[in-house]
């Protein structure tokens, strides 16, 4: 209809994107062979079938088995070439990616290998269409803080690489409150700040994440509505959300689309933008999720043009690079 085209040929920004995230089934299955990793799956459809998910924790345990497939540059780059080839078609103008080295030290891959891979794809997407990327390193909670501490200082050989840290993985046992040190090394180093809080975790979440850690963003913060005054002070200070819908409803953090709460967040005047976290899992890129608003909340082309403003507004990029792209 009228409101997709108007959609998909407007230009956007994603804020929120796991680049293991958009591992495809096909890319999946192709680098299993390849590297000779066993999944309990062999087919497309079987993947498929897996996919469906009670909860993030039943969700991250296919995440990383999924990221175990990864072993060589070529590998890290056609993951990313992959998604920047979807922002290209999508009209993703600028993507802020985040990378997860912790989850291939694991494996004993390097994080200059993971970094060759992707710089090359990065490099090829800037030259060959003009696609504007940051990356954000983002720190996995689940493991201790002091791993999280000597993977910022591993990234000190890659620091122009870059723009912003950010913390993921496990919410409801791993609280922010564990990661204050990580976060005060980060500012040291004049990162910018952001942290997963109140996806499924509490509202008091954003609150640590804001007043301890120090983000300037917060990724997902749904659950900030348990706390009218601090809706509040979310719209009053204009600190962006970054909240993606369709990974909200696979992950059952809503029981249904018509259940969403961004456009009451975005009628009490918070930064609220549309991402995709993780697309390859939770079945849509940044339209199909712009489409699933419009389709199940009666989300109208004002509305979507001020979210689409918010993700440059949002977004790590200098003011003259937002207006330029926009
Ligand atoms: N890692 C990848 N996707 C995530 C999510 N939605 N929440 C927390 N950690 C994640
Ligand atoms: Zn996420």
């Amino acid at each position: 209809d009228t409101f997709a085209r108007w959609l998909c040929a407007m230009p956007k920004a994603e804020l929120h994107l796991h680049i293991d995230g958009s591992l495809q089934p096909e890319r999946l299955l192709q680098l299993a062979r390849k590297n000779g990793v066993s999944l309990p799956y062999t087919s497309i459809e079987a993947v498929e079938a897996a996919y469906d998910f009670a909860d993030l924790q039943s969700f991250l345990d296919l995440y990383y088995l999924g990221a175990s497939v990864l072993r060589e540059e070529e590998d890290f780059y056609h993951l990313m070439m992959d998604y920047l080839l979807r922002c290209k078609a999508q009209n993703i103008v600028h993507a802020e990616i985040m990378v997860e080295p912790q989850t291939y030290a694991a494996q004993g891959v390097a994080m200059a290998t993971i970094m060759a891979g992707f710089r090359r794809a990065i490099d090829e997407a800037r030259a060959g269409w003009g696609q504007s990327v940051l990356l954000i390193l983002s720190l996995l909670r689940h493991l201790p803080e002091d791993d999280a501490l000597a993977t910022l200082a591993a990234a000190d050989a890659f620091r122009e690489d870059f723009v912003a840290i950010g913390l993921a993985s496990s919410e409801r046992d791993f609280p922010p409150e564990g990661f204050a040190r990580l976060y005060a090394a980060a500012r040291e180093r004049e990162y910018a700040l952001t942290a997963h809080a109140g996806e499924e975790g509490p509202a008091a979440n954003l609150r640590t994440a804001l007043d301890l850690l120090g983000v300037q963003r917060i990724d997902h913060g749904v659950r900030c509505v348990d706390d009218p005054a601090l809706v509040a002070e979310l719209a009053r200070r204009q600190v962006p959300l970054t909240v993606c819908p369709l990974s909200n409803v696979r992950l059952c953090v809503f029981e249904s689309m018509a259940q969403h709460n961004i456009l009451q967040l975005l009628e009490a005047g918070v930064m609220v933008t549309v991402n995709s976290d993780d697309p390859a899992y939770f079945g849509g890129y940044l339209n199909e999720n712009f489409l699933a608003l419009a389709q199940h909340l009666d989300l109208g082309r004002e509305q979507a043009k001020t979210l689409l403003h918010n993700s440059f507004a949002a977004s790590f990029l200098p003011a003259r690079e937002q207006q330029r792209l926009r």
